[in-house]
């Protein structure tokens, strides 16, 4: 399995912090926005990873993160020249996913759960055609809504709609089989000119291939889309580092922890931090070990 991340975009929501600054490089609390999508990657045990950034930005992102070995993983670069819509992510991708399932995670969305790890193997081992995620939400008219029954059977997928079926918004993290490629390459652009996402799910609701996943009540996905929601994500990730002493999305003791990295490479990194918190926790997880 491949995995891809949209970190591009134009941020015009949180103008004027995004006019010279990709928002997924924001810092929530303590590391920058794209970590926190990355984790999940991470969690789903996936190591060959595609960024797509803009033209401006694409530099950033790869000073950032450089080649993934650190991690013992692979990082790719790629840029999306206009933000054409989510869907363009596996048109751009297509080379780098050759023959491979893909999973999606949208750069600027924050998830956090003891539960998702699980979750996120069972969707992988399941081997279904595509998966979404369902999440309650009190503003569905803002996302993709999902509208589902009892057994969980996907009944209707609508994006942003005025008058929204159900309360359960579909967060930005998608799991889907090769046909994804094919798919992306025959969705038309909506009005509001972007090939969405949406078109994709309703494609594969179509064929029958589309499941849906509730995220339980220990899973949180946080929203991102706002200056406030901004600095209430970060406080979230404040308070559960302060108080429990483990730390959110911190890359480093993930790979770790998945054998991607071994306690001398955690060590190396520890010690080029051990000014930061960040540097010390990572090293203080070599004490405990
Ligand atoms: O966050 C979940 C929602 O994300 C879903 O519920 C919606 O179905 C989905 O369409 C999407 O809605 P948004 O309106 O929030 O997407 P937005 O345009 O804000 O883009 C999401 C991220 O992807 C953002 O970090 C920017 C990046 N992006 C977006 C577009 C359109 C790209 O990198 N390239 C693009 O072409």
């Amino acid at each position: 399995m491949k995995g891809i991340i949209l970190a591009g975009g134009r941020g015009t929501r949180l103008y004027p912090t995004t006019k010279v600054v990709s928002k997924q490089l924001l810092p929530i609390y303590d590391k920058p926005l794209i970590y926190y999508p990355l984790s999940i990657l991470l969690f789903a045990g996936i190591k060959d990873i595609l960024i797509i950034s803009t033209p401006d930005d694409i530099k950033q992102y790869s000073d950032l993160l450089g080649d993934g070995k650190k991690l013992g993983i692979n990082f790719y670069y790629k840029i999306q020249e206009e933000p054409h819509g989510l869907a363009e992510a596996f048109i751009l991708g297509e080379e780098f996913i050759g023959d491979d399932d893909v999973c999606l995670v949208l750069g600027d969305n924050v998830f956090y759960g003891a539960l998702l790890p699980e979750l996120l193997q069972k969707v992988i081992k399941s081997k279904n055609k595509a998966t979404i995620f369902a999440y309650p939400v009190a503003n569905p008219k803002d996302f993709g809504v999902v509208e589902f029954d009892d057994k969980g059977n996907v009944l209707s997928l609508e994006e942003k709609p005025k008058e929204p079926k159900s309360k359960y918004a579909v967060p930005g993290l998608y799991f889907y089989d090769n046909s994804v490629i094919e798919i992306a390459k025959n969705v038309k652009p909506s009005p509001r000119g972007e090939l969405e996402i949406t078109a994709v799910n309703n494609e594969y609701l179509k064929r029958k291939e589309l499941k849906v996943e509730v995220f339980s009540r220990g899973v949180a996905w946080l929203d991102t889309g706002t200056p406030y929601n901004m600095l209430k994500a970060g406080s979230f990730v404040e308070t559960l580092q302060s108080r429990q002493g483990i730390y959110v999305a911190c890359l480093e003791e993930i790979a770790w922890r998945k054998g991607f990295i071994n306690d001398e490479q955690l060590r190396k990194i520890g010690e080029e931090l051990k000014q930061t918190d960040y540097g010390k926790y990572i090293l203080s997880l070599l004490e405990e070990d």
